[in-house]
């Protein structure tokens, strides 16, 4: 069992999450905030992957009081709960992450990341998930949040978690605001990198929904068919 899993993203026009810096490029419109908002009063959890979650130390916080008041109406704590996906987990007692909520905090890793680092998390009230073997489990990682709740989970990238999930089976829709803009770059980070597949093993979609947003973009939904 998983729960309905939803990548969401904002790209340019040519599928870039970020440009060559990736130092995380603003690339949503002010409405697509408001959009993303929405997204994340209606799950359970918000995931990211690890480069995203030490580089970038998102809050993942619903940012509106109404929805917030709206989620404490159906008897839901204010924020959904925060994931975090990371081999080597290395992050700081101060972090947004970590001291943003109220919100309740899981993260899956490794062997690799210390004991000292597990005890602080730990201390912070996270629940830590250790998976033997060099990458976390992301099938055994999806029981778990089935197991402890989560029924429907957003996962807001970076471009190697999205294909690592994508390529599993474990995705069921992608949304996308797509900005009226080209950053370029071969090694900018994209809608799904990792090492990608052949034409044969494509990941098919199904178009549900475009919407033309008011700066010249648009949202695209994407049911995932496996
Ligand atoms: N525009 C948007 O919507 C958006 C959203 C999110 C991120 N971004 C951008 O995306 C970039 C980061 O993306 P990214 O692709 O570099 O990294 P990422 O997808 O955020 O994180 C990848 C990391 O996840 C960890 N991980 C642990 N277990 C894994 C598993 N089984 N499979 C795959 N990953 C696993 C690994 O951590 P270790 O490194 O510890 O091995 C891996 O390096 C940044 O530039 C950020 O700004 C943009």
């Amino acid at each position: 069992m998983r729960p309905f899993v939803h990548i969401n993203v904002a790209m340019t026009a040519d599928g870039k999450l970020d440009t060559f810096e990736r130092r995380g490029a603003a690339i949503s419109s002010p409405g697509d905030k408001e959009r993303v908002d929405r997204l994340r009063a209606e799950a359970d959890a918000v995931m990211v992957g690890g480069r995203t979650l030490l580089d970038e130390d998102p809050k993942l916080t619903v940012k509106s009081e109404r929805l917030r008041a709206e989620r404490g109406a159906r008897g839901l704590p204010p924020n959904p709960a925060k994931v975090g996906v990371v081999t080597e987990a290395a992050l700081r007692p101060d972090s947004n992450f970590l001291t943003t909520g109220p919100a309740r905090i899981l993260i899956f890793t490794t062997s690799q990341t210390s004991r000292g680092q597990i005890e602080m998390l730990q201390s912070h009230a996270v629940q830590v998930f250790v998976h033997d073997g060099p990458q976390v489990d992301l099938a055994a990682m999806m029981e778990a949040l089935a197991a402890g709740g989560i029924q429907r989970l957003m996962v807001e990238g970076g471009g190697t978690l999205n294909f690592e999930l994508l390529k599993r089976g474990l995705v069921d829709e992608i949304t996308a605001y797509v900005a009226p803009m080209i950053f370029g770059g071969a090694h900018a980070p994209t809608l799904a990198d990792g090492l990608g597949v052949t034409r044969g093993e494509a990941v098919p979609l199904e178009l549900k929904q475009v919407n033309p947003s008011e700066d010249g973009g648009f949202v695209i939904r994407y049911q995932v068919l496996r």
